[in-house]
């Protein structure tokens, strides 16, 4: 296991621990949350967690919970979550997020919005003093007039690009959205404002800006793991 995917395991591991029987979970998607399906399911084996009903916010993430033997259930049939664990691409300081550089926001956001607690699991490097720092922050649009909104993304200072997938085509999300990833030379100095005017904007579904969303913050480094709050850290 590489360095990098030692840490998210470590992530992971805290972040199970979060974990009680009988809840109804939100599961997240991308890479460090294939560690927390995979502890989840070791558990389950072991004769824990029987009862924890996980909501999957991606097709990847259901089909991967499938094939782990983890108990799955839909939004529709389980609409109040107690917990949601999911990734990151970045956090800033007041544990505002960049999300969906694995394309999966949209649904994401739902379940974290229905869900009593987020807890995000990640490795250091995800760690930015202001967001768009170095990831994009993915805007999801529906296709039609897609291109329409590069002038308006471009306004408002970004540099966007709309997500193709390896053969050319456009990458369409699970809610079948496309995916215009935005560049931001200087970092995201206004998330909130910037926030607003996408919403406002007809054609765009929803942002990756996950503001004031995140409960805590489980994260990783070659120094241990740590569990951030918005008011603080705690050991
Ligand atoms: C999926 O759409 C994203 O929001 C992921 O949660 C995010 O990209 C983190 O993924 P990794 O754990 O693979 O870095």
């Amino acid at each position: 296991m590489s360095d990098v995917e030692r840490l998210k395991r470590e992530a992971a591991a805290r972040a199970v621990e979060f974990v009680e029987d009988g809840m109804v979970l939100g599961l997240g998607t991308g890479s460090t949350v294939r560690h927390v399906l995979e502890l989840l399911a070791e558990r389950r084996k072991a004769g824990a967690l029987r009862r924890v009903v996980g909501i999957p916010t991606s097709r990847a993430t259901e089909w991967l919970a499938r094939e782990l033997g983890l108990r799955i259930a839909t939004l529709e049939q389980e609409p109040r979550l107690d917990l949601t664990i999911d990734g990151a691409d970045e956090v800033d300081p007041q544990l505002n997020l960049i999300k969906g550089l694995g394309g999966a926001l949209l649904w994401e956001k739902i379940v974290a919005s229905a869900s009593e607690r987020l807890l995000i699991v990640a490795d250091e490097a995800k760690l930015v003093g202001r967001l768009g720092e170095r990831a994009p922050l993915p805007v999801e649009v529906v296709p039609f007039g897609w291109n329409t909104h590069l002038a308006f993304l471009d306004n408002l200072g970004a540099e966007p690009v709309l997500r193709r997938t390896a053969n050319g085509s456009p990458f369409v999300t699970d809610g079948g959205h496309y995916l215009i990833d935005c560049h931001f030379p200087n970092g995201i100095a206004e998330p909130i404002r910037l926030q607003r005017e996408l919403r406002q904007h007809a054609g765009v579904v929803e942002s990756g800006l996950f503001l004031g969303l995140a409960d805590a913050v489980v994260v990783a480094g070659p120094s241990g793991t740590r569990v951030l709050h918005p008011e603080g850290v705690s050991g």
